[in-house]
């Protein structure tokens, strides 16, 4: 845990642009209807309808546990691996998607 807060912290240190933006996502009140709506236009077509994966996408359900909201944030913008950026969202609808996904998701 310790561990990902460096990382964190060091990503953000590097990537001014992204990390703030990060930060002010972990500020705002996600809503889990909303979020629901833009996980399943956004995400599900690659991460399945409950995050369970597919081939396009990993499943979701340790990540979203396990993350905190600004790591979240950060993967979702700047992308990671062969995920693209998700950076055309607004600040508040990945506040909204990571709220769903930490409440809903990780339970599955
Ligand atoms: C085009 C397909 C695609 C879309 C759309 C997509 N993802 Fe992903 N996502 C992936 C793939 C593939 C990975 C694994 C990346 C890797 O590690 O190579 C991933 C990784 C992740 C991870 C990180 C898992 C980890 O800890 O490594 C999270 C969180 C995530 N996606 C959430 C989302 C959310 C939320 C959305 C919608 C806003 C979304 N993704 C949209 C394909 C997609």
């Amino acid at each position: 845990m310790k561990r990902s807060v460096l990382m964190v912290l060091t990503v953000l240190a590097c990537a001014p642009a992204p990390g703030q933006r990060a930060v002010a996502v972990g500020k705002l009140d996600g809503d889990l209807s909303r979020g629901e709506g833009v996980f399943l236009a956004r995400c599900a077509g690659c991460h399945g309808p409950l995050g369970q994966g597919t081939d396009a996408g990993v499943a979701l359900t340790e990540h979203f546990s396990e993350h905190r909201v600004e790591e979240l944030a950060l993967i979702l913008i700047d992308g990671t691996g062969a995920m693209p950026p998700q950076s055309e969202l607004s600040n508040q609808e990945l506040a909204d998607v990571i709220a769903y996904g930490r409440a809903k998701i990780a339970e599955h």
